[in-house]
């Protein structure tokens, strides 16, 4: 399966900090934003990915990310000249998809808890069909929401709706199948001049092609839209991690553990960086971390 991590957008609801750089790229507490979709996709056995943005923000991307080899991984990259909806993922990411299986991320999503890596792993192996997650939240009128019948089945999802039909929101990570392009280019822009994902995952629903899958109370999923939301997703990793010792979304560890990269690779991209972050690598490398794989 290849994967996609969306990035663009203009970031209105954090300005004046996204008024010269990206949401993405921002930190959550110790590293940039977008580490934290990119693992997840990594802890789905993803290693050919593609990362959509805004012209002004792309090259420091590639700054950043660089082809991905360092993570035993390969990065392309593809600009998005407006934000025209999720589901556009699609249509700029054509070529790249090539009609394989996708999974696309939001760049501003971020997830963690026990069982995860089971669940993006089992969901990689996706062949036919669509699946996509729920998640209990208070303010499901903010998200795509999904309804199901008394038997877990899901029955409609409908965009940011007024009244929604249950508390379940849909978080910003989705599996496809190789029609996935096909079904993006029949879409017609909604209300708001957006590609809806909503309505991409209705056709897939409507052909009983869709599997949602509920998320516990034992994960965690963050937006980091916001002023308020991001310092709590900062002060969310710096409480982990200070407590066990262990970091949340840290690719180079990821790649090291899922055989990705060697100890060699490791080890100079440990040297690297001379700092906290760095001497947690080269702990690493002595084993002395236990393996904790919910990412
Ligand atoms: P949003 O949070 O809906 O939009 P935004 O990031 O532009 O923020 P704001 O509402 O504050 O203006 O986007 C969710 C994620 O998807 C985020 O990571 C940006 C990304 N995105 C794109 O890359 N392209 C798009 O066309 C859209 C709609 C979103």
């Amino acid at each position: 399966m290849k994967g996609i991590i969306l990035a663009g957008g203009k970031g209105t609801r954090l300005h004046p900090l996204t008024i010269s750089t990206s949401k993405q790229l921002l930190p959550v507490y110790d590293k940039p934003m977008v580490y934290y979709p990119l693992s997840m996709l990594m802890l789905a056995g993803i290693r050919e990915i593609l990362v959509i943005s805004s012209p002004e923000a792309l090259p420091a991307f590639k700054d950043l990310l660089g082809d991905g080899h360092q993570w035993g991984l390969e990065f392309s990259y593809v600009q998005q000249d407006h934000p025209r909806g999720l589901a556009d993922a699609f249509l700029l990411g054509k070529d790249f998809i090539n009609r394989q299986p996708v999974s696309l991320i939001l760049g501003d999503n971020i997830f963690f808890g026990h069982g995860l890596p089971d669940s993006l792993r089992k969901a990689s192996e996706l062949q036919e069909g669509a699946l996509i997650f729920a998640y209990p939240v208070r303010d499901p009128e903010r998200y795509g929401v999904v309804e199901f019948d008394e038997h877990g089945k899901a029955l409609s999802i409908e965009e940011k709706p007024e009244k929604p039909r249950s508390h379940y929101a849909v978080p910003g990570i989705y599996f496809y199948d190789g029609r996935v392009v096909e079904f993006a280019e029949s879409l017609t822009p909604s209300a708001r001049g957006e590609l809806e994902i909503t309505d991409l995952n209705c056709i897939y629903l409507e052909n009983s092609e869709l599997r949602v899958e509920v998320l516990g109370r034992g994960v965690a999923w963050l937006d980091a839209g916001t002023h308020e939301s991001l310092l709590q997703a900062a002060q969310f990793v710096q409480t982990l991690e200070d407590r066990q010792g262990m970091m949340i979304s840290c690719p180079e560890e990821i790649a090291y553990r899922l055989g990705f990269i060697d100890r060699e690779t490791l080890l100079q991209q440990a040297k690297m960086i001379n700092n906290q972050y760095g001497d947690y690598l080269l702990r690493l490398l002595e084993e002395e971390i236990p393996f904790h794989n919910a990412g």
